[in-house]
């Protein structure tokens, strides 16, 4: 049956008209006479309030009636006389059409910890919290959406399976039909991937920007939004195997140009968040500073509110890695020793706690920090003229570290190709990439969102296996 939603009828006049409303317990209290039950169907973090007659009902009808169980409910929706809801369902019918047993339903109204609720992830989305997670994550994606629609892009689709390495970390899954105890073999004992399903060996994609690349350079702004996969064997909370990443190419668009881009971007969801999840985003506050309370003052976050609208307000600081080296080496963590991995010389990469010390301390505001080494980033960046940085773009934000990692690409054929021969990047397999060099090449730009980590972000949550249905690490591929 259709029936109107639980979000809709708590906006709706309550005039004593008859409604059905179907959802899961939440909870349920009351006495001898009157039993009140929360009923929620997902809509929105609110319940609406159904008032039940015991003796209409029979005590022991309503004992079906727990934590989890559906139902369907018809009843007058009527103004409510308690306070914090404008209407409730008074029910004149009511079906259970699944029960949940107490004794074995793990989802009960008490506080559960986020390490209990990712080991039952196939019921989380169940509890408040994950609820408003996983409405936040549809809101941002639909922003994503129309943001590129509102700005002129092409909803664009890199292939999920491909032989080419885009990051150059060699961090791939391998996609094989082979049977892994005898696998054809060339003389050599190499395996002879050219037996393959393929006929070449392939992996599941880390970037979809190469073939990106390939889009902008017909339609001039695309984009694509997917799931990338990683074999990195990191176990931190800002790491996925599988995460989706949002990634614009652009051409004709220079280094400038795609800071611009990626700010204004970036804040365009923000608003929308603020503007369509204020329900959501308030009981994701509440939490957060619920769960921060025994933190001493200078460790609490700021309000998760107060925190979007900052961002919101401010212009994203823009320096160089040369720059950002010299505030490093110079800050006191370094000097302190307090770093895990001290600041001595140009040229290292940065780490989380040094990103997060320019945003969070330093400069108080997110950064874009561009012109890195080019040997601590990938092959297609471009080169800049004093032979040692490329036109990098990564942007940092509080509590989060690394959102965005982008580029302006190297448009010119023969120093792309003199990189990737540097780097030791096999040419075989490569030439369709080349090939927008060679044919019609322009400046062009891009930048990858890794779409978990802006969600980190908007919730306040701080470990990336609470922002996706179904997180894939190592060692972890439930449900
Ligand atoms: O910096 P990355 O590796 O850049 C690229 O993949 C480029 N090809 C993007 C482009 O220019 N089109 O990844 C981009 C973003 C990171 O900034 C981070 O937000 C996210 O993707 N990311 C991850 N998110 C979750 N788990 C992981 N293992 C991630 N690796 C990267
Ligand atoms: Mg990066």
């Amino acid at each position: 049956m259709i029936t109107q939603s639980i979000k809709e009828l708590l906006v709706t006049e309550p005039n004593e008209q008859m409604v059905t409303v179907q959802g899961w317990v939440r909870n349920k209290r009351g006495n001898k006479q009157v039993n009140f039950i929360a009923l929620n169907d997902g809509s929105t973090i609110n319940n609406i309030q159904i008032v039940v007659d015991v003796e209409n009902f029979g005590e022991e009808s309503l004992k079906r009636v727990t934590t989890g169980a559906a139902l369907s409910v018809t009843g007058m929706l009527v103004p409510s006389a308690g306070s914090g809801q404008a209407c409730e369902v008074i029910a004149k019918e009511l079906a259970v059409l699944g029960e949940a047993d107490p004794e074995t339903y793990p989802i009960q109204p008490k506080k559960h910890s986020l390490e209990f609720l990712r080991e039952v992830a196939h019921l989380r989305m169940r509890t408040n919290l994950f609820g408003a997670i996983f409405r936040m994550r549809n809101a941002m994606a639909f922003a994503i959406h129309k943001y590129f629609n509102e700005h002129g892009f092409v909803y664009w689709n890199s292939p999920l399976i491909t032989a080419s390495d885009c990051e150059g970390a060699g961090e791939m899954f391998r996609v094989t039909t082979f049977d892994p105890k005898n696998p054809p073999l060339n003389e050599d004992g190499s395996v002879d991937y050219k037996q393959d399903f393929f006929g070449k060996a392939t992996n599941l994609t880390v970037s979809g920007q190469l073939e990106g690349e390939l889009g902008a350079m017909a339609l001039g702004k695309i984009y694509t939004f997917g799931p990338t996969f990683r074999a990195e064997n990191s176990n931190t909370s800002r790491h996925l195997s599988e995460f989706w990443m949002i990634e614009p190419e652009m051409a004709f668009y220079d280094l400038k140009d795609n800071m611009d881009l990626v700010e204004d971007f970036l804040k365009y969801l923000l608003q929308y968040a603020l503007d369509n999840c204020m329900d959501d985003l308030q009981f994701l506050s509440k939490r957060l500073q619920e769960e921060e309370k025994n933190k001493k003052a200078e460790e609490r976050t700021m309000e998760l509110v107060e925190k979007i609208r900052f961002v919101l307000q401010n212009d994203f600081v823009r320096l160089t890695y040369t720059e950002a080296i010299d505030i490093l080496k110079n800050s006191k963590p370094n000097k302190s020793g307090k770093f895990k991995y001290p600041v001595n010389e140009w040229g290292v990469d940065l780490q989380s706690e040094h990103e997060r010390y320019l945003v969070e301390k330093h400069f108080k505001k997110p950064v874009i920090l561009i012109d890195y080494p080019k040997e601590i980033k990938a092959f297609y960046m471009k080169q800049n003229p004093d032979g040692k940085t490329v036109a990098a773009m990564d942007v940092l934000f509080p509590q989060i570290g690394e959102i965005v990692g982008g580029s302006q690409r190297e448009e010119n054929y023969d120093k792309l190709v003199a990189r990737m021969n540097e780097m030791g990047i096999p040419m075989e397999g490569m030439q369709y990439y080349l090939d927008t060099r060679r044919y019609g090449s322009a400046t062009h730009s891009g930048f990858g969102l890794g779409f978990e980590r802006l969600l980190l972000f908007v919730t306040g949550m701080t470990n990336i296996r609470d922002v996706i249905p179904f997180p894939r690490c190592p060692k972890n591929a439930e449900f």
